[in-house]
């Protein structure tokens, strides 16, 4: 069994790749592999000139055709997905996600467009075959911040929203690797009643 994960992000560092490391991160844990397809690392001619050949798109393609189950993270560009991850999806076979679960995952300026993922997203990645899409996950920048290293981080809650999106993910698509074992939780977040 193979989760891939795809960052649509065309920078890097980037914020919605934040989102896809802290889901692997979790997937991780629960003894799972990932694997990583960069779509920003293929080359940008291949790409744009929809070149079906390239070795590396072909080897992008199989990577779909591999994954059992696929997370696909995105920033919201002009109330839509990004035209990088377009480019891809334009090379997928028209039925690239059929049999595999999905989940969506963006971040964007603004609460505003969190619809994008439902109403730009979810009909392409329909479209392309796949028989369950989970409820996407959005932040907004504010939700993920740099820390003074430089690197993204997400806000609690945030991260707690991510982290019940991958338990759900796993539990419906993977439900032999869901119940695994117990994560585990910070002290702080340690609730007693007296
Ligand atoms: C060209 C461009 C267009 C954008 N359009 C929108 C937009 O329509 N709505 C929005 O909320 N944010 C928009 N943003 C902000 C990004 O979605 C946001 O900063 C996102 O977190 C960037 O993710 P990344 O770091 O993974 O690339 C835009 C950013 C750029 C560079």
């Amino acid at each position: 069994m193979s989760v891939l994960l795809i960052a649509g992000s065309p920078t890097a560092p980037s914020r919605s790749t934040a989102l896809l490391d802290a889901a692997a991160l979790r997937l991780q844990r629960r003894g799972l592999a990932v694997q990583r397809l960069v779509v920003r690392e293929l080359p940008a001619q291949a790409l744009l000139h929809a070149d079906f050949g390239n070795a590396q798109v072909q080897e992008a393609i199989h990577s779909v055709a591999a994954a059992q189950v696929v997370i696909v993270a995105t920033p919201v560009y002009k109330a839509a997905y990004s035209g990088l991850l377009k480019t891809f999806l334009d090379l997928l076979p028209q039925a690239a996600f059929k049999g595999k679960t999905v989940l969506p995952l963006a971040t964007g300026g603004s609460p505003h467009h969190m619809l994008a993922l439902d109403y730009a997203l979810r009909p392409v990645l329909g479209a392309l075959g796949a028989g369950h899409i989970l409820p996407g996950v959005y932040a907004s920048d504010a939700q993920v911040t740099l820390t003074p290293e430089g690197a993204y981080q997400l806000q609690v809650d945030i991260a707690d929203r991510l982290a019940e999106a991958v338990d759900t993910l796993l539990a419906e698509a993977l439900p032999s690797a869901s119940c695994s074992g117990f994560e585990p939780v910070h002290f702080s977040r340690v609730r007693c009643s007296v």
